[in-house]
């Protein structure tokens, strides 16, 4: 739906102030045929405003979605560092493009950019992230370790541990961890983290974690493909959350993980994410770019590397991989 058109037929509802709007006086007002008010109703529906439609009333809306701003991630934030500068957009290509040109232009450890909309979020492996309006956390985090290139990958086990315990702090929901990075509930995905770097031969300038959460979708807005094997923080709950405050409570806790990180080194870490994975102690496939390889996954080691044992008891060291349990 065109901007203008959205903007008309938003200013419809609020002047009707939650009363009934026939389709025939939308149709009217912004001067389109009735199939196609019904089209820009389901693309407000789309979008995360839920309306009532009833034969002879018309059309009411009931919700509207929840929207973030910068001022609100802001107010009551409990960091030091994380999220203390916000570069929020209404809706950006990708967060993690918007983070690596302020990387490069020198911004602050701790800078974040969200989006309530990407037009072509990334995953791993050069895949798409779905990501629609103003119902998941779209969220960049800009970091500025003092630490050697390949130390990088923990910062994605650091990440996935803090997006757990603000999950479980703000749901009552335990998510579990698949290694490297998606976090699921009931074997569904609803979060995804990837994480690039900017670096030297020995030395790190930037890393940037992208941080995916699907929190308020209904299952009719996963494109059909993902429907059997996605989900969100509303499906698995019944129950919506203010995107907003998880992003405030994940901030807090990713700041006071990766201080402890900084500070005692990788080991503290290592047993959390192990205590929240789910494939430890599991026979899995991990398919890499090389081949597939079967066995028990181990643990990870001190580089956040997956360990697979195979029948012939061989150590497999897992760098890169999709997971199949
Ligand atoms: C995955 O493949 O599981 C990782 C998905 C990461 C998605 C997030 S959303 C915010 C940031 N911007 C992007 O374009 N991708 C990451």
């Amino acid at each position: 739906m065109q901007n203008e058109t959205r903007k008309k037929l938003l200013m419809i509802f609020t002047e009707a102030n939650g009363d009934w709007v026939s389709g025939q006086n939308i149709s009217e007002k912004l001067g389109c045929s009735r199939t196609a008010v019904w089209k820009h109703i389901e693309d407000l529906r789309q979008e995360g405003y839920e309306l009532e439609a009833v034969r002879r009333k018309g059309y009411r809306i009931t919700k509207v979605p929840d929207k973030i701003s910068g001022n609100e991630i802001g107010l009551g934030l409990q960091t030091e560092r994380l999220g203390r500068f916000i570069h929020f957009e209404e809706s950006v290509d990708s967060t993690q493009k918007i983070a690596h040109k302020l990387a490069y232009d020198g911004m602050k450890e701790g800078t974040i950019v969200v989006a309530e909309e990407q037009i072509s979020g990334r995953g791993r492996l050069d895949r798409k992230w779905h990501s629609p309006k103003y119902t998941g956390i779209w969220m960049s985090v800009l970091l500025r370790p003092n630490l050697p290139p390949p130390k990088a990958p923990q910062l994605t086990l650091i990440a996935a541990v803090a997006i757990v315990q603000a999950i479980e702090e703000v749901t009552r929901l335990q998510p579990n961890i698949k290694w490297p990075n998606d976090i699921l509930l009931n074997g569904k995905k609803i979060v995804g983290i990837l994480t690039e770097m900017q670096a030297e031969a020995d030395k790190i300038n930037s890393v940037i974690i992208g941080i995916g959460i699907n929190v308020n979708q209904q299952l009719e807005h996963f494109p059909e493909e993902l429907q059997t094997i996605a989900s969100s923080l509303l499906i698995e709950s019944g129950k919506t959350y203010t995107r907003a405050k998880l992003i405030q409570v994940i901030l807090a806790k990713l700041e006071k993980l990766y201080d402890q990180y900084l500070q005692h080194g990788f080991l503290p870490i290592k047993l959390l994410w192990e205590s929240y994975a789910l494939s430890i102690g599991k026979q899995i496939v991990a398919r890499t770019i090389t081949g597939s390889i079967k066995g028990v996954a181990k643990g990870i080691t001190d580089d956040g590397v997956l360990m697979l044992e195979d029948k012939d008891g061989k150590t497999h060291y897992i760098h890169s991989a999709d997971i199949e349990m």
